[in-house]
């Protein structure tokens, strides 16, 4: 693994062989209301890229369903091309019909045709790590996953992806994956408020597998209580701050991808992040999930 070094919390943390900055950047935000069609100021959107790259962020996390085609067209027209240090993480396994859902797409040529255009679409030959999404927006759904892992392990046998990973899975569907190829990543709903997946992080954290959080601020609402916003004010905090500082001391296999649209909180988010949580402050953050 290339060692990086990163002026920003949480250090460095891997991706398989790949090193990343822990703070990452999630660009599902870039694209339109609800994550259909363009953002209403192009501009500033690659600006927000520019600037996630010179705060020293290496991970960013997307999908060609964002828009759809609008969030990778925009990385590609803000970064590209990419410096070696930055890896992008796609995934694949849903489209986007007319009303903005988000259908099932989990068929071994739905996934092809999703790598390839997300290649295509980020002007890439090989995808660094492509997460089969399953479940549904409602959240994971068991079930078996192995004829769509199968799928994804085939174009990485052509080259074509380098690293795998799943994303709204269950404990079962994440077992299932490992014993058919190594997974470098999980990447489920979790932030301080919501907690179902305490132990599926702790067994990958054993495992050296990556723990991507998504809607680590709570997602299209972001998160509100009065414990953590009591717990910010004690601290000279923002409540975004504590909810990722306390993502970062959870675990070392965390992996933040925050999502912003705006320059201005990205900034405040990487620096918020580095907040030092005692022992006390993390036991009282622990209840608003339990
Ligand atoms: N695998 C999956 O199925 C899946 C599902 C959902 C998301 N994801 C990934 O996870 C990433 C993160 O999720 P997310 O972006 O939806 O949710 P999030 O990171 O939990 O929260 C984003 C929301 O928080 C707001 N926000 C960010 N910083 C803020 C600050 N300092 N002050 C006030 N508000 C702030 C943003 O608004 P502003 O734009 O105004 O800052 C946005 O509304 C996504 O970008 C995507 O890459 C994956």
């Amino acid at each position: 693994m290339t060692t990086i070094t990163t002026p920003l919390p949480g250090g460095t943390g891997k991706l398989g062989d790949l090193a990343v900055s822990r703070f990452g950047y999630g660009a599902m935000q870039l694209a339109g209301p609800w994550v259909m069609g363009p953002p209403a100021d192009r501009d500033a959107a690659i600006a927000v890229l520019r600037e996630a790259v010179e705060l020293g962020i290496t991970h960013i996390d997307t999908s060609d369903a964002y828009g759809p085609r609008i969030t990778n067209s925009i990385i590609r027209e803000a970064l590209h091309p990419y410096p070696k240090s930055l890896h992008i993480v796609t995934k694949v396994g849903a489209n986007r019909d007319a009303q903005g859902g988000w259908p099932t797409a989990r068929r071994p040529e739905d996934l092809r045709r999703q790598v390839q255009e997300n290649l295509q679409a980020l002007g890439l030959e090989r995808l660094d790590l492509v997460n089969l999404r399953l479940g549904n927006a409602d959240g994971p759904v068991p079930g078996p996953i192995t004829e769509s892992f199968e799928a994804l392990v085939e174009l990485q046998k052509e080259g074509l992806v380098q690293h795998l990973g799943v994303s709204n899975a269950t404990a079962e569907q994440v077992a299932e994956a490992i014993t058919i190829a190594p997974i470098v990543c999980v990447q489920n709903m979790y932030n301080l408020a919501f907690r179902h997946d305490d132990e599926l992080i702790d067994m990958l954290a054993r495992e050296g597998i990556a723990y991507v959080p998504f809607f680590p601020l709570g997602g299209f609402s972001p998160l509100q209580s009065d414990a953590l916003s009591a717990i910010a004010s004690r601290l000279d905090a923002t409540p975004m701050s504590v909810a990722l500082a306390w993502l970062l001391q959870r675990s070392p296999n965390i992996l933040l991808i925050p999502g912003t649209s705006s320059a201005a909180h990205l900034r405040e988010n990487a620096a918020g992040a580095g907040l030092s949580l005692s022992t006390g402050d993390v036991a009282e953050l622990d209840k608003i999930g339990r």
